[in-house]
């Protein structure tokens, strides 16, 4: 195979993998180019003639480095971004060398053991029924996608409705509750679903954005048909968790079936200290959550989780007479057919941390954000907006306006990432602890640069 270049190709990809690696915690965290200074160096025609292996990788590295965001080093604080674990890194690269086709046993039946006991040592760390179906896909949209499509094909099956014979157009009508403060991908998911936004019964919320037990009660104070209540395991601003062993009980009153969005929230159960965050999800039917943002894996790692495997199959086994089955296959509880193995990362990570070593690195990074919330709460005119009950920093200073401007001069400045958002009507800036490599000095450096910034 070596006569292809595939062994020069992949030292050429190691070489500018370390490189980037080497440098990124000197590097501005923010790009310095934009999307069209990108397209200016890589765009124009195809070339009639091909080129060398190694030589595109070279090509690629040689260019790529402007538009390259520091996200891998420990001073990216944006959206809610994790880095990633050597093992996960090194095995994420076995994965497209072996190039299994992981949606089948018969087909992939390494990569779908190391997946599927991926999928166990999360159930395990969550607390969560061992019997219940891990799917993998791409990310927190696609697994609250997954598992939500799944509780609509269940409910409805309980109403004697069967989405998969008769479609929903002329279905029983289904109510589909969530909280004021959901993540945005849940309306998504509801609209690939056909449930538009008007049609959301919305419940209000606290001050952290954690759904109110009186407001779920009232509104599913008149339910009788199929209901999906939708809970949250870490609000994207606040990392605020939802009640569930309040909220949980009073949806089940009404037959409802239960999803928990946990996109980087349900990993608080995997720490003894953090744990109590999450009482009583165990409850729920469903949980999404990935492995991308806090076990700190490459990107494509979601994790959709269900507590009865054959609701699963019933919303996603397909036909296909040139398919090979063999029990419940990964394609049978995912929206996928042919994909890669994404799970072995995840694998590769718990296995290098360990159980004590994932509850540490929830701890370092809860330890992380209260520590940027005082740091950032002793510089004047700075104001931590939220409780930081968990990974989740939101600050703000003086108007709107100055806030925005913060965030703005912070990105040019270049030592940290920080990004903005909205909360409760006005201007905040969000930083979240997801990264394993942050350091007390990256803190440090990171709230000076804002100290300078904000006086100036
Ligand atoms: C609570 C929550 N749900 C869902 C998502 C979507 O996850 P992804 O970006 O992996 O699709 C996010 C992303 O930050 C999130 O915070």
């Amino acid at each position: 195979m070596d006569d292809s270049g595939i062994g020069a190709t992949l030292d050429a990809a190691h070489r500018a993998a370390l490189d980037f690696l080497a440098t990124v915690d000197e590097r501005p965290v923010w790009p310095r180019a934009t999307l069209d200074d990108m397209l200016a160096v890589f765009g124009g025609p195809l070339a009639d003639e091909g080129a060398d292996p190694a030589a595109v990788i070279d090509e690629i590295a040689a260019h790529a480095d402007p538009g390259l965001v520091a996200i891998p080093g420990g001073r990216f604080f944006g959206f809610v971004i994790g880095s990633t674990l050597p093992a996960a890194l090194a095995a994420d690269w076995l994965v497209s060398a072996w190039d299994q086709n992981s949606g089948s046993s018969r087909l992939a039946p390494t990569t779908v053991a190391l997946e599927r006991v991926a999928g166990q040592w999360m159930l395990d760390l969550f607390g969560l029924p061992r019997s219940a179906s891990v799917g993998f896909v791409t990310g927190g949209q696609l697994a609250n996608f997954t598992c939500l499509s799944t509780a609509r094909h269940a409910v409805m099956a309980r109403a004697g409705w069967d989405i998969a014979e008769r479609g929903v157009r002329d279905a029983p009508p289904l109510r589909f509750v969530v909280g004021a403060d959901r993540h945005g991908s849940v309306d998504r998911a509801a609209r690939f679903l056909g449930i538009g936004r008007r049609e959301l019964t919305v419940v209000e919320s606290d001050a952290q954005g954690r759904m109110r037990a009186d407001s779920l009660e009232q509104a599913l104070a008149e339910e009788t048909g199929p209901v999906i209540v939708c809970l949250q395991a870490g609000e994207v601003h606040t990392g605020a968790f939802d009640d569930f062993t309040e909220l949980i009980p009073i949806a089940k009153r009404q037959g409802a079936w239960v999803h928990v969005d946990g996109a980087f929230g349900l990993w608080a159960a995997a720490s003894p200290s953090l744990r109590a965050l999450t009482a009583g999800m165990e409850h729920a039917d469903s949980w999404a959550t990935d492995a991308h943002k806090t076990l700190n894996v490459p990107y494509d790692c979601g994790m959709a989780i269900v507590r009865d495997p054959a609701d699963s199959i019933a919303a996603f086994r397909t036909g296909g007479d040139y398919l090979i089955y063999s029990g419940l296959d990964p394609w049978d509880v995912t929206p996928e057919l042919s994909r890669r193995a994404r799970g072995v990362p995840a694998w590769a990570a718990m296995r290098s941390l360990g159980r004590s070593g994932i509850a540490a690195l929830l701890d370092r990074l809860h330890a992380n954000a209260l520590a940027m919330a005082a740091a950032l709460g002793s510089i004047d005119g700075i104001d931590v907006v939220n409780e930081v009950v968990y990974t989740q920093v939101m600050f703000r200073t003086g108007s709107d306006a100055a806030t925005r401007a913060l965030g703005e001069a912070i990105l040019l400045d270049g030592t940290a990432a920080v990004t903005g958002a909205e909360w409760r009507g006005r201007a905040a800036l969000r930083c979240s602890m997801s990264s394993w490599v942050t350091t007390a000095e990256d803190i440090e450096r990171t709230v000076e640069a804002i100290r300078r910034l904000s006086a100036g």
